[in-house]
C-alpha cells in the first residue's frame, strides 16, 4: 500500500502538534516540558531538514529521512558484528583477526571440536605432514641478511613489522611496535615517514625506509641529500636500508600528508615544514633507469658504512623488474634484500582503483622476482622478504614455500595493538588509537600493555611456525617447497603448488629464455633492457608467436603470470 504524499510530514507535524500542545500545559504543569523541549528541539530540526538544500532525502523526509542515514552509519558494526561468519573476510575475518588478539592476549588459541572450514570447497590449503615429525624447537628463526658487499649483515627474524609510517600511526602505535620488537628481537620498518623520536626510545631494531620523498635525508627541494642520510643511517638502531619503489594498496600513486595533519613532530622526522603539504611524489628523483636504482643502492650501502641495502616494490610490468635483473648482470650490484609487496596489502589511505584494480598480488609477484633471481644466478645473495595479508604461521609457511625468506606483517601488528578493523584510519578519528594524532584519542592505546602484545604475538606467531614445521618433518623453513603445500582445484581434485607453480633453474636466463616454458619470460625478457624501464621494440615476437604463448600458458595451467605481462 502507498502511502499519501503529504503522509513524509507526519512526523513533523505531530512533533509540532506536540511542541505547542505540552508548551500550553507547561504552563499549568511544568513537567510537560520534558515532552515540550524535545518535540521543539525536533520541530526545529523538521524547518531545518526543509530548508536545506544538501541531502534530498531529508529534505523531503524531514526528521524521518536521518534514519536512514544512522543506519547507513552503524551498518558496518551490524555487519562485523551480527551478520558476517567467522570466515568472511572483509579484509580480513573474524577467525583472522581472533587469532592474533588470542596470540597478543596469550588467551588459549586452540579451537574444539574441529575444523570450521569446509575442506572440500575449492582454494582450501594445507601443508603435509610426516610420519616421523621433528622436533618443534619453538624458537625464532634467524635469517641472515647481506650479500657479498655488504659488511654488516643484519640476523633478521622470519617474521617483522612492515612498513608503517609516523603519521599513519599514532606516536603510541610507534612507541608500542618498537618496544615489542626490541623484547622480541625483530625488526620493525619505520615506513617512509622516516624515523621520529618516538622509534628511538625503545631501541628495537630499526629498518630505515625511504621514499620518494626522501624524508629525514632530503634538502630544501626535497631531493636526496647524502649527509643527512649518513647522519641517520650511521645509528646503531638502524640494521637495514630500504628503498621504497611501491607499495601493494597503491603502487604508482604517490601520496600527499595534508598541511593539516604536518604536526611538529611528523615535521621533525620527515624534515618537511609543518602545516604545509607534505608530498611523496609517485617516482624517485634520485634515479630513473635500472642501472641507476641499483647504482643508488650501492652508494646507500656504502654511506651507511656496509649495512645491507634493498628495495621494497609491488610487482607491476614483468620487463621492468627484468631490467632491473639484467642490471643486476650489468653492474655487478646486487641489492641485500628485495621485499615484494602484494597487491592485497594494506594502506593508511589510497584510491579506491588502486586498491582494487592496480598491482600484482602476492603470490605472482613473489613468483616472479624468486624465478628472475634464480634465472639469472643470483637467488643465493639476495634475500627475499614478503607480505600481504600474512597473518598466520600457516600464511608463512605458505609464502616461504614458494619464494621468500622472510615475511612482514602490517595489518596483523595492527591488530595487536588493539585495531578492530573500523576503516576510518584516513579520517584521523581511530577509535582504538591506532592510527590518529589526536593526543586524547591516542591516550586509548596503553604503550606498555601492547607492547607486551607485539611481543607475545610475534613469538607465538613464530612458535606455531616452528610446530608446523616440526609436523611436516622440517627443521628450517628454508627446507620448504612448493610440494610442501597442497591446493584443492575443486571437490574432487587437489594439487601441489610445485604443480601449478612455475619454477626456473638456477642460471637458466643466462642460456635460453626464450625457451625456459615459463610465458612472461619467454615473452618479455628479451625485450627487456638494463639501461631503461622501457619496453624494446627490437625484438617484437610475431602475432604468431604470441598466441603460440598464451595457447601454451593456458593448456599447461601455468596462467598465474598472465597477470604479469
Ligand atoms: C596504516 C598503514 C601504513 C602504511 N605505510 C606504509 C609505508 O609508509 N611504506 C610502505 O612501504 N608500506 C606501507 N604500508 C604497507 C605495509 O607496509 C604492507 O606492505 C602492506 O600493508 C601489506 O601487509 P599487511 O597485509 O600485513 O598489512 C602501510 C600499511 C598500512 C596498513
Ligand atoms: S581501528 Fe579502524 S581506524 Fe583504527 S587502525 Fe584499525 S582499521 Fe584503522
Amino acid at each position: 500500500m502507498r502511502l499519501p504524499r503529504e503522509s513524509r510530514f507526519v512526523a513533523s507535524c505531530a512533533c509540532l502538534l506536540a511542541a505547542l500542545g505540552s508548551a500550553l500545559a507547561a504552563v499549568h504543569n511544568t513537567a510537560w516540558l520534558w515532552v515540550a523541549i524535545p518535540t521543539a528541539a525536533l520541530t526545529a530540526i523538521a524547518v531545518h531538514d526543509l530548508r536545506q538544500t544538501r541531502r534530498a532525502i531529508i529534505r523531503n523526509y524531514p526528521i524521518l529521512g536521518h534514519l536512514r542515514f544512522f543506519l547507513e552509519f552503524v551498518r558496518p558494526e551490524i555487519r562485523q558484528y551480527f551478520i558476517e561468519s567467522d570466515t568472511e573476510a572483509r579484509p580480513f575475518s573474524r577467525n583472522q583477526r581472533s587469532i592474533v588478539y588470542q596470540r597478543a592476549k596469550e588467551d588459549p588459541d586452540k579451537r574444539p571440536f574441529g575444523t570450521q572450514h569446509d575442506l572440500y570447497a575449492a582454494g582450501v590449503e594445507w601443508i603435509n605432514h610426516s610420519i616421523v615429525p621433528a622436533i618443534a624447537s619453538g624458537e625464532d628463526v634467524r635469517v641472515v641478511v647481506g650479500g657479498p658487499s655488504c659488511r654488516r649483515p643484519y640476523d633478521a627474524s622470519v617474521f617483522n613489522i612492515s612498513a608503517m609510517s609516523f603519521g599513519a600511526l599514532s606516536a603510541n602505535a610507534i612507541l608500542a611496535l618498537n618496544s615489542g620488537a626490541k623484547k622480541g628481537r625483530f625488526a620493525h620498518d619505520t615506513g617512509e615517514g622516516s624515523i621520529s623520536r618516538h622509534h628511538r626510545v625503545h631501541g628495537g631494531d630499526l629498518i630505515w625506509e625511504i621514499g620518494s620523498g626522501y624524508f629525514g635525508c632530503r634538502d630544501s627541494e626535497g631531493r636526496f641529500h647524502a649527509q643527512r642520510f649518513v647522519d641517520q643511517a650511521s645509528n646503531e638502531q638502524v640494521k637495514m636500508v630500504e628503498i621504497k619503489l611501491s607499495q601493494g594498496a597503491k603502487p604508482g600513486h604517490g601520496g600527499v600528508l595534508p598541511g593539516a595533519k604536518v604536526t611538529a613532530e611528523i615535521a621533525a622526522a620527515r624534515g618537511v615544514l609543518a602545516g604545509v603539504d607534505c608530498v611523496s611524489p609517485p617516482a624517485h628523483s634520485a634515479f630513473s633507469t635500472p642501472t641507476g636504482l641499483l647504482e643508488f643502492v650501492a652508494r646507500l650501502r656504502e654511506l651507511s658504512g656496509g649495512k645491507p641495502t634493498g628495495f621494497k616494490l609491488c610487482v607491476g610490468h614483468a620487463w621492468e623488474f627484468f631490467a632491473i635483473a639484467k642490471a643486476m648482470l650489468v653492474t655487478g650490484v646486487t641489492p641485500d634484500f628485495i621485499v615484494v609487496d602484494g597487491a592485497e596489502g594494506g594502506t593508511g589511505a589510497a584510491p579506491v582503483e588502486f586498491c582494487d584494480h592496480v598491482g600484482v598480488p602476492l603470490q605472482e609477484g613473489l613468483l616472479l622476482v624468486h624465478n628472475t633471481l634464480t634465472g639469472i644466478g643470483v637467488r643465493d645473495r639476495v634475500r627475499l622478504g614478503a607480505s600481504g595479508k600474512i597473518i598466520s604461521a600457516f600464511d608463512i609457511a605458505r609464502t616461504l614455500a614458494i619464494g621468500a625468506d622472510w615475511c612482514n606483517s602490517a595489518r596483523g601488528f595492527m591488530f595487536a595493538i588493539g585495531c578492530v578493523q573500523a576503516q576510518t584510519c584516513h579520517t584521523g578519528k581511530c577509535p582504538t588509537g591506532v592510527t590518529t594524532q589526536d593526543p586524547l584519542r591516542q591516550r586509548a592505546l596503553v604503550v606498555s600493555d601492547k607492547a607486551e602484545r607485539v611481543y607475545r604475538f610475534h613469538r607465538n606467531t613464530v612458535r606455531a611456525l616452528s610446530e608446523l614445521l616440526a609436523a611436516a618433518g622440517l627443521t628450517h623453513p628454508n627446507q620448504l617447497r612448493p610440494h610442501h603445500i597442497v591446493h584443492r582445484v575443486s571437490p574432487t581434485d587437489i594439487e601441489l603448488l610445485s604443480a601449478s607453480l612455475p619454477t626456473l633453474q638456477p642460471g637458466e636466463l643466462l642460456s635460453d629464455a626464450r625457451h625456459c616454458g615459463v610465458p612472461v619470460f619467454e615473452r618479455w625478457w628479451d625485450r627487456a633492457s638494463a639501461d631503461s624501464f622501457a619496453l624494446l621494440t627490437l625484438h617484437e615476437p610475431s602475432t604468431a608467436t604470441v598466441r603460440a604463448q598464451e595457447g601454451r600458458a593456458l593448456r599447461t595451467g601455468a596462467p598465474v603470470y598472465d597477470a604479469t605481462r
